[in-house]
């Protein structure tokens, strides 16, 4: 490569003669393209290398040597060239097969474990209310999201001429205007009553929470949703009143929000229920001073309640003279706001992988 003779070596400054020497060892110890490049700029880059060293030599030696000198640099630089372009032509060569063996399938390699799946933040909250009511007796209870007019709203003393029968509030089924999508869990109580009414005297009363998906033509907004969660929950005995209810919704509530959960009851009217009352908690979100989600009052509003009208009674065949009860139904996505906090409910159904990581704290 660059052996150079000993009238050629003689013609060097001593230090440039012992840089040529060391080049052909210095090359072949470059073990990747970077400390190539690193060679490269010191033997041939344009300032302050060997070869811009040994360029400035020639300006100023004996115009007798000049003649022979050029050659010699001339001649070492066009080594030094060739050699570098060599060595980075294997270099490159090597790393192409070490990228290519990088990337190649091995089938002794244990299969990459596909990520863990997890629960909607919504489904654990519905599990987490399951279990705050199981202690208490509460079984779990399901009916389908396609309902018949006859339980969504005849079963739960609903009028003919009542709003919420419109087709501006509730779907229909196009092909099956008797079909509905459930507006709210409370036909379950309807389907549970009927069929739990024979055994009633012997189960000694009816206590069951329905989760589940319900239907209403609302616009989709921070607080609101077409498709939403309710958990419905459901107590028959004898001697059942308000107190029961305000006692066993204030235990679950301090369950769900902790011990200093904060609750108030107004009165309020459904068909199916006598008399009837919502349940607010304090905002947590704004701590009482009033934010977007509470609507400026520091309270908001999280199920509807009361005790069951003895005509929803009558209408499954039991006798309200009897048996009496309270019945409630629950907001999920309000509540679930509520316990982490969530000023958008759409947050909720978008699936954003970061929120749902994020919620990983509701439990
Ligand atoms: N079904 C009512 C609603 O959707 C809530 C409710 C359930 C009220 C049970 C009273 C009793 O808003």
């Amino acid at each position: 490569m660059t052996h150079l003779d000993a009238k050629a070596l003689s013609l060097l400054p001593a230090d440039m003669a012992a840089a040529c020497e060391r080049f052909p060892s210095a090359l072949s110890a470059c073990a990747n393209l970077d400390a190539l490049n690193r060679l490269k700029g010191t033997y041939t880059g344009r300032d302050g290398s060997f070869a811009a060293q040994l360029m400035e030599s020639l300006k100023v030696a004996p115009k007798a040597k000049k003649r022979d000198l050029g050659a010699v640099i001339n001649g070492l630089k066009k080594n030094w060239e060739e050699a570098l372009k060599t060595r980075q032509t294997e270099l490159e060569t090597e790393k192409k097969q070490l990228d290519s063996t990088k990337n190649a399938w091995d089938a002794t390699l244990p299969p990459p474990m596909p990520p863990a799946g997890a629960l909607h933040p919504l489904n654990r909250l519905m599990d987490r209310l399951v279990d705050v009511f199981r202690p208490l007796g509460y079984h779990v209870e399901e009916g389908p999201e396609v309902e018949t007019e006859e339980h969504n709203f005849d079963g739960l003393n609903i009028p003919e001429d009542h709003p919420a029968r419109g087709t501006a509030d509730t779907f229909y089924l196009a092909q099956h205007s008797e079909l509905l999508l459930r507006t709210h869990t409370s036909p379950v109580q309807v389907r549970v009553l009927k069929r739990l009414a024979p055994e009633l005297e012997a189960r000694g009363g009816i206590r069951f929470l329905a989760p589940g998906r319900v239907y209403r033509k609302d616009e989709i907004d921070p607080t609101h949703s077409p498709m939403f969660h309710q958990v419905e929950g459901m107590l028959v005995g004898k001697g059942i009143g308000m107190h029961h209810l305000k006692g066993t919704l204030a235990y679950a509530m301090k369950a769900l929000f902790g011990q200093n959960a904060d609750v108030r009851f107004r009165p309020s009217y459904f068909p199916f229920v006598e008399p009837g009352c919502e349940m607010d908690v304090h905002c947590p979100l704004c701590g009482g001073s009033g934010c977007r989600v509470c609507k400026g009052s520091g309270w908001v509003e999280i199920l509807g309640a009361g005790l069951i009208h003895p005509n929803v009674l009558r209408i499954a065949g039991i006798d309200p003279e009897i048996w009496s009860g309270f019945a409630f139904g629950m907001g999920v996505e309000r509540t679930a706001m509520m316990v982490s906090q969530t000023p958008d409910l759409r947050l909720f159904f978008e699936n954003d992988q970061r929120f749902l990581k994020a919620m990983g704290g509701l439990d």
